[in-house]
This record gives C-alpha cells, sequence and structure tokens, in this order.
C-alpha cells in the first residue's frame, strides 16, 4: 500500500513510518523544515524502507496548497497525526494559540484531507485515520484539565469529523485513534507507554480491515 503520514519527522508519526514501512508499504513522510524532513528520510533509509519525504506546515493554507500541487503520487491510507499541544484556556488565550491549535489540530487535516480525497478514491480500499486524542472524548470533557481546553476542544472537532465522513463516505474505512500516554516532545519522559505502542493501532488499523466510523485506543473501540 502506499500511505501518507502527517507530521512523521519524529514522534508517533516517524515511528507509523518504521513500522508500515518495515511491513513492505510505500510511506511518505512529511515535514516543516528541509532539515527534519532529509533527518527523518536518512532513519527510515537507513533501515531500507521505501519512502520519499515532503514539506507540509498544516498552520498554513498555503503551504497545503504547495504541498498538494508537488504531491505526485497515489495513496491508499491517509494518516492525519501532526498535532500540537498548546495551553490555552477558555477565557485566556493567546491568538497564535489559538490559530496553531485549531490550524493543525482540525482545520488543516480538513482542507488536507478533502484535497486528497479524489487520490483516495483510486484506491480498491481507502482508508483514513486520524490521530486525536482521548482527551477530545465527548464523554470525558467533564474531566478537562481547563489549561488545555484549546486541545481538549480541536480533538473533540477531529473526533466529530471523524464520524461525519465516515458517515458521507460509507464504503471506506475511517476512524479516529488515541494512542495513549506516549513518551515523545508531545507526551514527556513520564508517559506510560512507548512509541511503538503508541504507533501500534495506527498500523494495525492501516493494515487490517477494521469497520468504519470507530474510535480506537490500543485496538480496542472506546466511547467517543
Ligand atoms: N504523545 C502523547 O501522549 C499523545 C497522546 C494523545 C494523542 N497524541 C496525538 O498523537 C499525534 C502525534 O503526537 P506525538 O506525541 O508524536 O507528538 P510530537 O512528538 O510532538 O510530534 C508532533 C508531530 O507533528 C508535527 N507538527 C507540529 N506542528 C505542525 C504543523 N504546523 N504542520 C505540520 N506538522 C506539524 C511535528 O513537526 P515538528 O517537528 O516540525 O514540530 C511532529 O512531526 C498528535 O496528533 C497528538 O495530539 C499524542
Amino acid at each position: 500500500m502506499n500511505i501518507l503520514i502527517t507530521g512523521s519527522n519524529r514522534g508517533i508519526g516517524l515511528e507509523a513510518a518504521k513500522q508500515l514501512g518495515s511491513r513492505g508499504n510505500r510511506v511518505f513522510i512529511t515535514a516543516r523544515s528541509e532539515s527534519d524532513r532529509s533527518e527523518a528520510l536518512k532513519i527510515l533509509n537507513k533501515i531500507g524502507i521505501n519512502c520519499r519525504g515532503f514539506l507540509l506546515d498544516l498552520s498554513s493554507t498555503a503551504s497545503i496548497d504547495a504541498f498538494l500541487y508537488s504531491f505526485d503520487e497515489d495513496i491508499d491510507v491517509l494518516i492525519n497525526n501532526a498535532g500540537v499541544h498548546l495551553k490555552g484556556s477558555p477565557s485566556n488565550i493567546e491568538k497564535a494559540v489559538l490559530m496553531d491549535s485549531f490550524g493543525v489540530n482540525i482545520m488543516g487535516p480538513w482542507y488536507l484531507t478533502s484535497n486528497l480525497i479524489p487520490k483516495l478514491a483510486k484506491s480498491k480500499n481507502p482508508k483514513i485515520i486520524n490521530v486525536t486524542s482521548g482527551a477530545g472524548a465527548i464523554t470525558s470533557q467533564h474531566h478537562s484539565p481547563i489549561p488545555f481546553s484549546a486541545y481538549r476542544i480541536t480533538k473533540l472537532a477531529i473526533n466529530e469529523y471523524t464520524r461525519m465522513l465516515s458517515k458521507e463516505l460509507p464504503t471506506w474505512k475511517i476512524n479516529a485513534v488515541c494512542p495513549g500516554w506516549v513518551r515523545t516532545r508531545m507526551g514527556g519522559k513520564n508517559a506510560n507507554s512507548t512509541v511503538e505502542e503508541g504507533a501500534d493501532t495506527i498500523t494495525w488499523l492501516a493494515e487490517e480491515n477494521q469497520e468504519t466510523g470507530n474510535f480506537y485506543r490500543f485496538r480496542n473501540i472506546i466511547p467517543w
């Protein structure tokens, strides 16, 4: 399969590229800078993975347009993995935090996905996997740490986006994944899952034929 993974120069995205690439898939990674793009490709090439790297900043529609113009591959699976976890409460938020949280976590993936639908439609078994978070579950919003409302609200939005898209395209496999609390730059060193465990459900959904319109963590369906 041909698989595009956003935000894959480090963290869970890079690990997903390693897992999927090492099982014979062709992977397309994205990074925001040329140096991060070439560094990640070096890591993947060293372990024999068939891959290409592209530049993409999801907070900028101009960058998404430039990516779409340069992206000359067909894909079977889109993994919207890139994300930011920024501090911003309902009563106190900086403009940059608001714009970045919504840009990277929901608006960018929505704009990118809708523009990639024609490519995905050519696949026999198109799949979209949105890497969201349990923090975005409507059933857990009452536990919300208020200072991270910007994160929770944007993850809630991409969860709902996943549900609606799966209803609009009922023959496709479109799901959301919470990777758990993972030891990456975002999750920090005290998180309880390894990056390999964090990427596992994402790569499992990419390769196996699961149902559509669900929210998963550790290969189990969890409440929205
Ligand atoms: N780690 C956890 O405990 C945890 C828990 C629940 C959900 N998640 C979700 O899992 C996904 C991956 O998280 P992670 O832990 O691997 O985080 P990470 O280590 O911080 O990596 C985030 C990735 O997103 C990219 N990114 C950030 N801003 C971007 C932008 N404007 N445009 C394009 N890419 C951008 C980063 O690129 P740069 O290197 O350029 O910044 C990086 O490649 C995220 O959606 C996150 O919300 C993580």
